[in-house]
């Protein structure tokens, strides 16, 4: 595997980088950290209530204080939230801390597999849609440049997605 000290899945919700990245950390023997579950664990509230509560940059402000903290360490499989790449010193971080992969998975996927999620504030909105392909918009570029490897996860279900990207790594 790559010298960089942590591996780090980058990509848009739904994407699969949670279930992909503990199935790799397995793999590999790496720990497995989620970004978000980790916010939830230290704001004692899910992500929902802190956006409703204190505000999508309150949200923000802890990501980057707990991707900091998770770069920090080594050996590690990280899996980000889907807005972690807009901070650009965790753009930063990334790029020194990890090797990143970036999941990249197109608009109707990512609809498919969110359905039936009423987890996440940013799609509360009626018009998913509309905010998926405008999130793509302005963040693909960003996944792209903390990147060092882009797989499309396609078709693909988890456990295949894994095993290619096994090889890969
Ligand atoms: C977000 C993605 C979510 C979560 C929060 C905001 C985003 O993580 O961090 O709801 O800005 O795209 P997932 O990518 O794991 O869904």
């Amino acid at each position: 595997m790559n010298p960089a000290p942590n591996l780090v899945l980058v990509g848009p919700m739904g994407s699969g980088k949670s279930s992909i990245g503990r199935r790799l950390a397995e793999r590999f023997g790496l720990a497995f950290l989620d970004a978000d579950r980790e916010i939830e664990a230290q704001a004692g509230a899910s992500i929902a209530t802190i956006f409703e509560c204190a505000g999508e940059a309150d949200f923000r402000a802890r990501e980057q204080a707990v991707l900091a903290t998770l770069l920090a360490g080594e050996g590690t499989v990280i899996a980000t939230g889907g807005g972690a790449v807009v901070d650009p010193r965790t753009r930063r971080l990334l790029r020194e801390r990890g090797f990143v992969v970036h999941l990249h998975i197109d608009v109707p996927r990512q609809l498919q597999r969110l359905a039936r999620d009423r987890t996440r504030p940013l799609l509360a909105a009626d018009d998913r849609e509309q905010v998926l392909r405008r999130l793509a918009e302005t963040r693909d570029p960003l996944y792209a440049e903390v990147a060092d490897l882009r797989f499309d996860t396609a078709s693909m279900n988890a456990n295949d997605t894994v095993a290619r990207l096994g090889h890969l790594l």
